[in-house]
C-alpha cells in the first residue's frame, strides 16, 4: 500500500511499485520490456498531486497501466483521467454528443453517467434497476457481424469459438474536437467463458488466442519502429486528413476482416449528405505522434476515419534510392490511402505484439491513447451482463509530430 511517509521519506521515491504486465501467451516479450505495466498501492480515495503525476509519467513511458482490485467512484474516474489534461472539459466526443447524433456509428455502444457525464457505461446485457442515475440501461457489446463485411458466420462462430477485432481505433471524435490524451476503463461486471480466437483473415493465417471480451493493445511505438526505412521516412512525412463527421461518413460502410480499416466498396457518405460541417474544424493529424515523456515517436491513425493523406516531399539531401513518394504529394484515391496504410498498420497488430487484457473485476486499466490503437474483440449473448466505466475527454490540443531532429533521422 502506498503511503504518504513512503513519498517524503525520499522525495524522489516512487510512490507505486511497478511489475510487468501479465503477458498475453503468444506475446514476444522484448516487444513489452517497455509496453504495459501493473501499478500496485494505488488508493483512488487520496492521491496526491506527486502521485498522479508520477501515474501521468509511468503512463506515457509504458502506454498501458493496470490497476487491479480497485475500487474507484465516477468522479475519482473522472479526477485521474482529467489529471492529465487540467485544461480538458468535455468527453472525448463531446458530453452527451454520441447520443444526439443518431447516424454515428458510436451511438449505440455508449450509455452517459448523468451525475458525471465524462463517464460512460458500456458492455452488455440489460443492467437491473437504477445504476448511477441510468434506468436499466441496455448496453451491447459490439458484435464484428454489425461491421465486418465478410464476418465469421455464425455456425462456426459457435463450432469453433473464432472472432475477430472489432475495430482497430484511437478513441477520438477526430471532427473539431482533440484526441484524448489518455482513457481509462474500470471493469465492474466481467463475465467469465472460454478462450476465443480471434483470426485475421487476411490470408497471413495469423490468429491469437484472446481471453472472452478482452481489450486488445497494439503499441503504436512498436508499430513505427517495427517498419522499413523507407515506410518510416513515409511515416514521418505523412499527414492524415480525417473525414468531417468520420463516424457518420463511415456508417454504412464495412471493415476488413482484420478490423483495421475499410472495405473499399465505395459506401462512404458523400459529403453532401454528412451533417453541417466547418472545414476549419476538420482534422489534419501526423500520421506518427511524439511521446511528451519519451520523445519517441507512436505511429498512430484511425484507419477507419482517414479520407486522404499529404506527404511532404523529401528533405533537401535526403536519399532518394528506394524512397515512396520522394516529391510529397496527395493521395485522395481512397484505395491507395488504405493500402498505404495497412501497410504501415498491419505488422504492428501481429499476435506477438499484442497485449489482450484478461479483465477482472476491479481492474482499472489507463491506455495513453496517442501512444496505442486498440481494439474490442469477442461475442456475448443478450444475458450475459458485462459493465465497464469509460472515461477519456477531448484533449486541450492537438498531438505534436515528428520534430526537426526525427525528420533528419527517418525521412
Ligand atoms: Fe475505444
Amino acid at each position: 500500500m502506498t503511503t504518504t511517509a513512503t513519498m517524503t521519506a525520499t522525495a524522489t521515491a516512487p510512490a507505486y511499485t511497478y511489475t510487468p504486465i501479465p503477458p498475453s501467451p503468444q506475446a514476444d516479450a522484448a516487444a513489452f520490456t517497455d509496453f504495459g505495466r501493473e501499478v500496485h498501492g494505488f488508493d483512488a480515495a487520496s492521491v496526491s498531486q506527486a502521485q498522479y503525476d508520477e501515474i501521468i509519467e509511468s503512463l506515457y513511458k509504458y502506454q498501458v497501466l493496470l490497476f487491479r482490485n480497485t475500487t474507484i467512484t465516477p468522479a475519482q474516474q473522472y479526477a485521474l483521467t482529467h489529471a492529465f489534461d487540467p485544461a480538458a472539459t468535455s468527453y472525448g466526443h463531446g458530453n452527451n454528443k454520441t447520443g444526439k447524433d443518431t447516424k454515428s456509428i458510436l451511438h449505440p455502444d455508449l450509455k452517459t453517467i448523468p451525475h458525471q457525464p465524462e463517464v460512460q457505461l458500456i458492455g452488455n446485457g440489460k443492467v437491473p434497476g437504477v445504476y448511477e442515475g441510468l434506468d436499466s440501461p441496455q448496453l451491447k457489446h459490439p458484435h464484428h457481424r454489425t461491421f465486418h463485411k465478410h464476418p465469421i458466420s455464425e455456425a462456426e462462430e459457435l463450432a469453433s469459438n473464432a472472432t475477430r477485432f472489432y475495430r482497430w481505433h484511437i478513441d477520438a471524435a477526430l471532427y473539431k474536437l482533440s484526441p484524448p490524451r489518455v482513457t481509462s476503463l474500470l471493469a465492474v461486471k466481467v463475465p467469465q467463458g472460454p478462450w476465443q480466437t480471434v483470426r485475421y483473415d487476411d490470408g497471413s493465417g495469423d490468429e491469437v488466442e484472446v481471453p472472452k471480451g478482452s481489450t486488445v493493445f497494439a503499441s503504436g511505438k512498436t508499430m513505427f519502429d517495427l517498419l522499413p526505412a523507407p515506410l518510416k521516412s513515409l511515416a514521418v512525412r505523412t499527414t492524415v486528413n480525417y473525414a468531417p463527421h468520420p463516424y457518420v461518413w463511415m456508417s454504412k460502410a464495412h471493415a476488413l476482416p482484420t478490423g483495421l480499416g475499410i472495405e473499399d466498396e465505395g459506401l462512404e457518405l458523400s459529403l453532401d449528405e454528412l451533417p453541417e460541417f466547418d472545414e476549419a474544424q476538420v482534422k489534419h493529424l501526423p500520421m506518427c505522434w511524439k511521446n511528451p515523456v519519451t520523445g519517441a515517436l507512436h505511429l498512430q491513425v484511425h484507419p477507419c476515419a482517414a479520407k486522404s493523406l499529404t506527404i511532404a516531399p523529401l528533405p533537401e539531401g535526403a536519399s532518394r534510392d528506394g524512397a515512396l513518394y520522394p516529391d510529397g504529394g496527395e493521395v485522395g484515391d481512397l484505395k491507395e490511402v488504405r493500402e498505404l496504410l495497412t501497410r504501415v498498420q498491419r505488422p504492428g497488430i501481429s499476435p506477438k505484439y499484442l497485449f489482450a487484457a484478461d479483465w477482472r473485476e476491479g481492474d482499472l486499466v489507463l491506455f495513453h491513447n496517442r501512444g496505442v490503437i486498440h481494439s474490442v474483440t469477442g461475442a456475448f449473448r443478450p444475458d450475459e451482463l458485462r459493465m465497464f466505466h469509460q472515461c477519456n475527454l477531448a484533449a486541450s490540443s492537438d498531438p505534436v509530430g515528428p520534430d526537426g531532429a526525427d525528420v533528419a533521422k527517418y525521412a
